[in-house]
């Protein structure tokens, strides 16, 4: 560890400390991503200090719970990630590409938290943008009558001396990478920087009771620049997604002390802002095409909610010494093994051929559970066959083939039910509970080599 006033390297892609410079840092990988910095408010263990530690009070495990203080902004897509609303005093890390759309959302929450009834102050306070820049955007999403207060600053100190006297309920910071602290000897953006400039403003949320937003550039690894040690130290960390050319976006927790991970909120640009998705499934079915082969319907989880969306496969003969594998929105590593799946255990030739992969719509799958319709795909477009228009279908594969059961079997289903399907191809269901079928034809398979029978 540097002495206090000293310096310390830290790379600025993973938070790493070295005691001195080097060209690639062993944590993450990455060359040219360390820099000197100075050590400085942190680190007070050093610090000689008069103050004996205090004994501690345990309590028992039960006990009553104190009932968090939500506030529900009526964007509803928003409230459902973070957990059923805003906790007071929580912090909120939200991140995503430049141009994705992080400002016009969070300049909407603004707007609405503001208008809502209870006079709650908001504050939005820009460091890249300036102020008419913010005014052109409220007025193109006709909010400029919203009684949001907007600041254009980038110094800390001015910030939390003026939030200390405010009543504020939101605050946004839109980017934390443009804050600085005078005391830090780096550049804004900085791993030190952004470090002390998070710490000084979640402290001042937790003593207040405001629920702090964060806007964090992504880095081109994707993850959040800078720190890793920023995901750490927020409450709740969501990914602001989409894919270039796609309108819609998704909203994704993936660390929320406030509510469940893996929670989506679907949003679609429009000339007039994020205007909220309430049925995805519809969405990402509208623009799917009758009777062709390589196309099926995969019924899916995302977080708590149902989501069907269309699966794309192109097998084609290949003209290259080595067939190429192409995947969109899908694990390429998942399809390697879906391939090899059919090619050992049901005598499949694919080694002659090219396979391209989508998930039409742009969305990023994660599920095991979509291997099976993965399956299906590539096995109608090999034989040319298309699937059924009205049939959706679900399930993992093992490595012997065989089809194994996946969670939720019933949501998946029902909403299957509800966009008008008529039948689904799943795993087989052991326990007599939940036996129901949901008006739907069910075909339970158990192996994959079923699925190739089905063709024939
Ligand atoms: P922005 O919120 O500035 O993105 P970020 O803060 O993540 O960098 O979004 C900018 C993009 O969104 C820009 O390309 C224009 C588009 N946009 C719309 O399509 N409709 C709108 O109403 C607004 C405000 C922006
Ligand atoms: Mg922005």
């Amino acid at each position: 560890m540097a002495k206090r006033g000293g310096s310390e390297f830290v790379c600025q892609n993973c938070g790493m400390v070295y005691p001195r410079w080097q060209g690639k840092c062993d944590a993450c990988g990455e060359w040219n991503s360390i820099i000197e910095e100075k050590v400085g408010g942190e680190g007070f263990s050093n610090l000689p200090s008069k103050r004996k530690g205090q004994i501690i009070d345990f309590v028992p495990l039960s006990g009553s719970q104190e009932k968090l203080d939500r506030l529900t902004t009526t964007i509803k897509e928003l409230d459902r990630v973070c957990g059923g609303g805003l906790v007071a005093g929580s912090v909120i890390l939200v991140g995503g590409d430049p141009g994705i759309g992080k400002s016009t959302l969070l300049l909407q929450t603004c707007a609405k938290v503001a208008e809502l009834p209870g006079n709650h102050e908001c504050y939005y306070i820009s460091g890249e943008e300036a102020i008419d820049q913010v005014r052109i955007r409220a007025k193109r999403l006709g909010l400029e009558k919203a009684p949001v207060k907007l600041a254009s600053a980038t110094d800390i100190k001015d910030i939390i001396a003026t939030l200390e006297k405010s009543n504020a309920a939101v605050v946004i910071i839109d980017s934390i990478q443009t804050m600085y602290l005078e005391e830090v000897e780096s550049t804004p953006g900085s791993v030190a920087q952004v470090r002390a400039c998070s710490y000084e403003l979640i402290k001042l949320a937790k003593k207040k009771g405001f629920t702090l937003f964060l806007v964090g550039h992504v880095t081109k690894q994707g993850s959040i620049a800078g720190p890793r040690v920023l995901e750490h130290m927020v409450d709740t960390v969501l990914y602001f997604e989409g894919e270039r050319g796609h309108h819609f976006r998704i909203l994704r927790a993936v660390k929320n002390r406030y509510g469940a991970t893996d929670e989506i909120g679907v949003f679609e640009m429009q000339d007039q802002g994020l205007v909220e998705v309430e049925n995805p499934s519809a969405l990402f079915l509208a623009e799917r095409q009758g009777n062709i082969s390589g196309s099926c319907v995969f019924a899916g989880i995302e977080g708590s909610r149902p989501v069907l969306v269309e699966i794309q496969a192109l097998v084609s003969p290949t003209g290259y010494a080595s067939p190429k594998r192409a995947v969109v929105g899908w694990d390429s590593n998942r399809l390697a093994m879906v391939l090899a799946v059919l090619e050992a255990r049901c005598g499949m030739n694919l080694s002659s051929q090219d396979v391209y992969l989508n998930i039409a719509g742009g969305l990023r799958i994660t599920e095991p559970a979509a291997d099976l319709a993965v399956a299906m795909a590539i096995i109608s477009s090999l034989t040319n066959k298309p699937l059924p228009h009205d049939m959706v279908i679900f399930g993992e594969i093992g490595l012997s083939g065989e089809v194994r059961a996946v969670s939720q079997p019933s949501l998946r289903m029902k909403e299957a039910r509800k966009l008008g399907f008529a039948s689904v191809v799943m795993p087989p269901r052991h326990s007599k509970d939940n036996g129901k079928s949901y008006d739907l034809n069910v075909y339970e398979i158990g192996n994959v080599q079923r699925l190739i029978n089905m063709f024939n």
